[in-house]
């Protein structure tokens, strides 16, 4: 069975296709068919998994705002669901400049044509804006690339969380074969032969160059990778003006409908790992990639299966298409299928439109630049 199509309503409400993949399975760009046949909204388990999906989360206690209360209700003291972007922490600025150079440095791949860089574009929302990452020699990856902005914040890293720390994750890229392809041996005879990473290694780790120095000292960089002041965190630092009417109105639902029950906290996600398609079936023939199957690759408990972290929302609106698979092109065709998949709820058109519009807010600054 299909998936039937969102509501029929003016722009700028998503025109979801029919066979759209709901963020499951490959996108259909990559020919490789889309929707699974066997997605069907589980009608008689959507009251007992909202039941369970709730006790889950019980302690988090999300304020739902009572009525139509004055929309200044909504600042920082109506709900602590949601919270300002803490300040990026103090770091070690030698440390961070060599971090930034391996970061960008595309000897650190095996062919010498890819850097952390080339998927996480600083400038285009520190992801690739590709459906899934492509690496050495055009090698497409499984899943789509986060942002790394802001990903310090995160309980775990990747999709699956299977890296604790951002160390732990950078050590990732650089052997998967599906992105730089390279290994240790390779990577630190190329560190050793250059002049400049020799000093730099030498100011910051004693001249110790291995794993650990290069993965910490990436890792430090990123946590310098934070984007202040976006117009949310402006409005929740005490900016009345910052959010247009439309975009508190949208705040509101995020509230209401439970959405920040999910994506919560200084990352606005980032820090726990839920269900995706908590309201929908899996697919009855089992035919599932593995990528699909998210925190189950990582603990091979069934419960896990589809289950991922939540991301975190901030500067959702740079980081198209959406979805661990990169399925979903438009960021009102993904607020759509949250509600459908996450709340069981067919969202209205006006809905999405405000609930995008506050997505929109959460668009912070990188190195000052207007919006990224
Ligand atoms: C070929 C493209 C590609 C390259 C090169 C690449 N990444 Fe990624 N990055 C991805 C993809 C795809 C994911 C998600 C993988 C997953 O979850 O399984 C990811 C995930 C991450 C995450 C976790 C973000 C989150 O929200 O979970 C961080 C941090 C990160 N990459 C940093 C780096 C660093 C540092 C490097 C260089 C050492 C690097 N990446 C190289 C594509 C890439
Ligand atoms: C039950 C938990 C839960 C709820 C409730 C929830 N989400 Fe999500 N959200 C997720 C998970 C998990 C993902 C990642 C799904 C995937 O790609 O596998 C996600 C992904 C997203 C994405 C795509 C982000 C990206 O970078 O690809 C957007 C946008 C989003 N959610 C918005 C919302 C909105 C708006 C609401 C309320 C209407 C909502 N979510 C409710 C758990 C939730």
């Amino acid at each position: 069975m299909q998936a039937d199509a969102p509501p029929s309503t003016a722009a700028p409400t998503p025109s979801v296709p029919a066979t759209a993949s709901m963020g499951r399975g490959v996108p259909p760009d990559q020919g490789m068919g889309a929707m699974h046949v066997g997605w069907v909204l589980a009608g008689a388990l959507v009251v007992l998994v909202v039941m369970w999906a709730m006790a889950q989360r019980s302690d988090l206690a999300v304020t739902r705002l009572a009525g139509d209360g004055p929309l200044q209700a909504l600042g920082p003291s109506a709900t602590q669901a949601l919270l300002p972007l803490p300040d990026a922490p103090v770091v070690p600025a030698d440390t961070v400049a060599l971090g930034e150079r391996l970061f960008a440095d595309k000897r650190l791949s095996a062919d010498g044509t890819v850097s952390c860089l080339s998927c996480h574009d600083l400038k285009a929302g520190g992801a690739d804006g590709l459906p899934t990452a492509r690496g050495v020699q055009g090698r497409t990856g499984t899943v789509n690339t986060p942002t790394v902005f802001n990903s310090h914040l995160n309980f775990v890293q990747f999709w699956d969380g299977r890296a604790r720390t951002l160390a732990e994750q950078a050590a990732g890229p650089i052997q998967n074969p599906l992105e730089m392809a390279s290994n240790w041996p390779d990577v630190l005879a190329m560190l050793r032969a250059d002049p400049v990473y020799v000093v730099q290694f030498q100011t910051s780790y004693g001249g110790d160059m291995s794993p650990q120095t290069v993965t910490d000292a990436i890792a430090t960089y990123e946590k310098t990778l934070v984007t202040p002041n976006s117009r949310f965190d402006r409005y929740l630092r005490g900016q009345g003006d910052a959010l247009t009417a439309l975009e508190l109105k949208g705040y509101r639902s995020f509230l209401d409908l439970g959405c920040a029950s999910c994506h919560q906290g200084v990352g606005i996600g980032g820090n726990l790992f839920q269900p995706f398609g908590i309201f929908l079936t899996r697919p009855v023939s089992g035919a599932e990639p593995p990528s699909d199957l998210g925190r189950y690759n990582v603990t091979g408990q069934a419960s896990d299966k589809g289950v991922f972290k939540v991301p975190s929302l901030r500067n959702v609106a740079l980081t198209a298409p959406y979805f661990h698979d990169g399925s979903v092109p438009t960021l009102e065709e993904a607020v759509w299928w949250m509600g459908r998949a996450q709340l069981g709820r067919e969202l209205s058109s006006a809905d999405v439109a405000a609930l995008s519009a506050f997505l929109r807010t959460l668009t912070g600054e990188w190195r000052g630049g207007g919006g990224r």
